[in-house]
């Protein structure tokens, strides 16, 4: 681990020297963990108070078992679908995360890069480190994620400059009214480091929170959110962003029916269901627990989609079949990202795509409307049935 003090300027950041020594994300992980300053790293690995609901993220798929069929012929396996009405190559996006330039000095140029390889759909975060248009000159398939701050004049434009570079959504975050509390990095004392900062909003300064001596008194992105962050956003402004955005509306971090039935309901296009990665509350449920709630009560009439805890081909095929059409991954990019730039977020989707081809293979599956409810069972030791 290095020092949190770390200058981040200076850092070499090799592309990967042996890539075959990678097979699983953890390979990344490992790695990255080596060549990130400790405060990146904990700002990426971390998540919310005891992080009891990050790491509920990954257990919710040990909850559920495979029921493979056999001798379906599944030599020819076809991933594609679509999502917002568009084809997509496979169903595993890249999830909205901050600050890429922390882990490479291409940042979310990179990241889309190693998207746009494979037909990935990015989602590009307000709090990116690159500017929005910048990352869509890639030629990328992009989706843009909103924060609303409390001058809404700022989300506006936000959302024309988004429209006006081709991004295909809007995903708009509702589970931040205010910075979870990620206890690391208030110890790190989260900060930017000079030459990194909100590309997307340069003219939004980032709180002064410092010590005598120039240390953050605390975390700077929760005082940031603090701050800028409108807390006052509800349900009227759903109505409010879908009439000035003529882009479709994602609402990202449902985790009940009761919410879901109110997104239905104001027209919105899709949700993404997540705990945004066990970083806002923790006590809340995995995404994977709240995923079948979510999509029964929409009923198909809005696309459903999940992030959180997704490292393996079985758990995407989980998510598929217990409703998502589909899945979004965060802090592997950021591994891949950290260890190798483009190619790093290439080889992590590609290692998500194949697994989920072979995964497919082994339970009988050739299409993506061939993964149904019938895929999964409770895991309780015993084979309940669909
Ligand atoms: C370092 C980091 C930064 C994030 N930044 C954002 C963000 O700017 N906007 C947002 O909506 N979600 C953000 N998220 C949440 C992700 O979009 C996603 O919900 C989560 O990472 C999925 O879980 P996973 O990391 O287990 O795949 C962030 C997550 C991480 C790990």
């Amino acid at each position: 681990m290095r020092d949190p003090t770390e200058s981040l300027k200076d850092e070499p950041v090799p592309d990967i020297a042996q890539p075959e020594d990678r097979v699983g994300i953890e390979d990344f992980e490992r790695d990255a963990r080596e060549r990130l300053p400790q405060m990146v790293f904990d700002y990426y690995e971390g998540g919310a108070g005891d992080e009891w609901t990050l790491a509920e993220n990954r257990r919710a798929f040990d909850r559920w078992v495979l029921r493979p069929r056999f001798l379906v012929g599944v030599e020819k396996v076809d991933l594609s679908t679509t999502l917002l009405g568009r084809p997509i190559p496979f169903p595993i996006g890249v999830a909205p995360t901050a600050f890429h330039r922390l882990a490479h000095p291409d940042g979310e140029l990179a990241t889309a890069r190693g998207a746009l390889s494979l037909g990935a759909v990015m989602v590009v975060s307000t709090i990116s480190t690159v500017p929005l248009e910048e990352v869509a000159a890639t030629g990328v398939d992009r989706w843009f994620q909103l924060y609303v701050m409390r001058d809404h004049s700022l989300a506006e434009d936000l959302i024309r400059r988004a429209h006006a570079a081709g991004y295909r959504a809007l995903v708009l975050t509702v589970d931040t009214p205010q910075l979870g509390p990620r206890l690391r990095d208030v110890r790190n004392r989260f900060t930017l480091p000079p030459g990194i900062g909100l590309a997307n909003l340069p003219r939004l300064p980032m709180p002064d929170g410092r010590l005598p001596g120039g240390r953050a008194a605390g975390s700077e992105l929760s005082d940031l959110f603090a701050a800028e962050h409108d807390a006052s956003l509800s349900w009227d402004d759903v109505a409010w962003l879908r009439s000035v955005s003529p882009m479709p509306l994602v609402l990202k971090g449902i985790l009940t029916a009761e919410d879901a039935r109110l997104a239905a309901e104001a027209g919105v296009d899709g949700i993404m269901v997540s705990n945004h990665g066990g970083r806002q509350l923790d006590g809340a449920p995995a995404a994977l627990d709240a995923l079948p709630e979510v999509a029964e009560a929409v009923d198909e009439h809005v696309e459903v989609m999940m992030d959180g805890g997704v490292r393996r081909g079985i758990d995407v095929l989980k998510a598929l079949a217990l409703g998502a059409r589909a899945v979004f991954v965060g802090r592997p990019i950021l591994w891949g990202l950290a260890c190798g730039g483009e190619e790093g977020v290439r080889r992590i989707l590609e290692m998500l795509r194949d697994d989920l081809t072979l995964a497919m293979r082994l339970t009988g599956r050739r299409t993506i409307a061939e993964v149904d409810r019938s895929l999964v069972a409770r895991a309780q030791g015993s084979w309940g049935g669909p």
